[in-house]
Parts: structure tokens; sequence; C-alpha cells
């Protein structure tokens, strides 16, 4: 079994194959997710809201992504380990050097996401120059839902589109090795995806990304509350009264790559 790279990624979006994504929080599902096949096992600052309870993403320090990276890295032979950067841990290129080393000496990250659009290109830069494999988190960016007033689709309006389109092209040019684009209607995730040549993964951004991502205690049909429309609860998918989280992993993994998820009812 051989380990997943950025050139296995890179060379799959060149080959038109799909990438699953999921995010994980511990070892034990990280094992689960690397068996089934997933590729990429992000340890999200989702964890703020579906291990430790909160509101928003905003108070997950860098030492709980250190510490769940640390955990996750244990179950995960096979998938890419990437890692969130916690709010403000990136609040000048120099702080978000030093964060980012954090998370990969102590917390064995193979790769750091941040959010921040176009504002991240010297961070981006920097990290390229240093070696660190870097995602760019475009679109909605949960860390900003203060200041956005919501969890809103982003890039509705061709101002919004046109900055985004343009955000990725930067980014792509600063150093990015990955998009990840959030919540934005199918057809930017369609042409941005086509548009670059590093792999983009998208959450709510269409089936023609060329990854998936979804939160794992979303697509288990487990976190409390509304699911956000675009994911899909693939427990429910299996047999009735079965509660086998493996397969409905494996049945997610599955729907990737035959580009069956997100249906058009997942997209805006
Ligand atoms: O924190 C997270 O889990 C994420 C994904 C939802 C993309 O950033």
């Amino acid at each position: 079994m051989s380990r997943v790279t950025l050139t296995t990624l890179r060379e799959m979006k060149a080959a038109g194959e799909k990438i699953a994504c999921l995010t994980a929080y511990d070892s034990t599902f990280a094992s689960l997710l690397d068996e089934a096949g997933v590729e990429i096992i992000l340890v999200g600052d989702s964890l703020g809201m579906v291990i430790q309870g909160r509101e928003t993403t905003l108070p997950v320090t860098l030492e709980e992504m250190i510490y769940h990276s640390r955990c996750v890295a244990r179950g995960c032979r096979r998938a890419l380990l990437m890692v969130d950067m916690p709010f403000m841990a990136d609040a000048d290129p120099l702080q978000a050097l030093h964060s980012a080393g954090r998370l990969m000496k102590e917390g064995l990250a193979q790769m750091v996401k941040l959010e921040g659009g176009g504002m991240q290109l010297e961070t981006v830069h920097r990290f390229s120059a240093h070696g660190i494999p870097v995602c760019a988190h475009l679109g909605l960016q949960p860390q900003s839902v203060h200041k956005l007033g919501g969890y809103r689709v982003q890039g509705r309006d061709a101002r919004t589109a046109h900055r985004i389109r343009e955000d990725a092209l930067a980014l792509q040019q600063a150093g990015a090795d990955m998009l990840l684009l959030e919540c934005v209607p199918a057809s930017l995730g369609a042409e941005i995806s086509r548009s670059v040549a590093v792999p983009v993964i998208g959450i709510g951004a269409g089936p023609e990304c060329d990854a998936q991502v979804l939160v794992l205690y979303d697509m288990l049909g487990i976190t409390p509350g509304k699911r956000p429309r675009f994911s899909h609860d693939f427990a429910a998918d299996g047999e009735p009264g079965a509660c086998d989280i493996a397969s409905a992993v494996r049945r997610y993994v599955e729907a990737v790559k035959a580009g069956t998820f997100p249906a058009a009812h997942h997209c805006f």
C-alpha cells in the first residue's frame, strides 16, 4: 500500500480520477477512512463544533489542532494528512510559518490548509519556499462567519465570483498545491477546477471539482441539528436498522469516484 502524495493527487486530476476526502479527529476513525480508500484525511477545525460542541470554529487553538492531528496520524497509513490552521494562528506570515512548522513537526501534518483567500498570498509564497505543502480555502470561510453575517453561499454575483476566480489563480501562482472551494455555485466550482493545474477540493461546490470533502459526522448522519444542503447521510443508505460505519464510508468513496455525489440537490 503506497502512500498518497501530492504527485499521486496531481496524477489523479490529470487522469480525471475523482479524489475522496473526509475529516477525522481521532486515530480509530482515521484508520477506518484509510482502509475505505479515502485519499485525503482532513483534521478540520470543524472539530470545534463536532467534537467540542462549540457554535463556531473560532475558539479552536493551535495546541488542540496539534493534539488531534497527532491522534489522526497514528491511524493514517495511506491517506495524505491535511490539517487546518486555526483562527488567528496565521495572523501574519511569520506567525503562520511558525504555526505551520508546529503542525508538521508536532502534529505530523503533511499539508496545511489556510482560510483567507487572496489575503494569504504572501503566506502561501513563504510556505512554498519552506517546502510546506499548502491548500488555500476559498469561498465560504467559516472562520469569517461573523464578518460574513452567517454561513452563506459565496460567489453568487459577478463581482464576488470574479474575485474568487482571480484569488484562485493568484494563490496557485504563489505556490498553493491545492485549493478548497466551499459553498460556491457549481458553475464556478467547475470553471475554477478546469482553469487551475492543482487539484480542487469542493464542499458544496458542485460535482466537477477534482475532489470532494465532507465533515465525517455529517455524512454519518450523527451531527445534531440540521444537516447542510451540500451534505448527505450515507449511513441512512444502508440496510434498515444496520449501523455499519465502514460501509457508509465506502459508499461515500464509491459515490465520489463514480461522480454520483454530489447530486444536483446538493449543489448551489
Ligand atoms: O474544518 C473543516 O472540517 C473544513 C471542511 C468542512 C472543509 O474546513
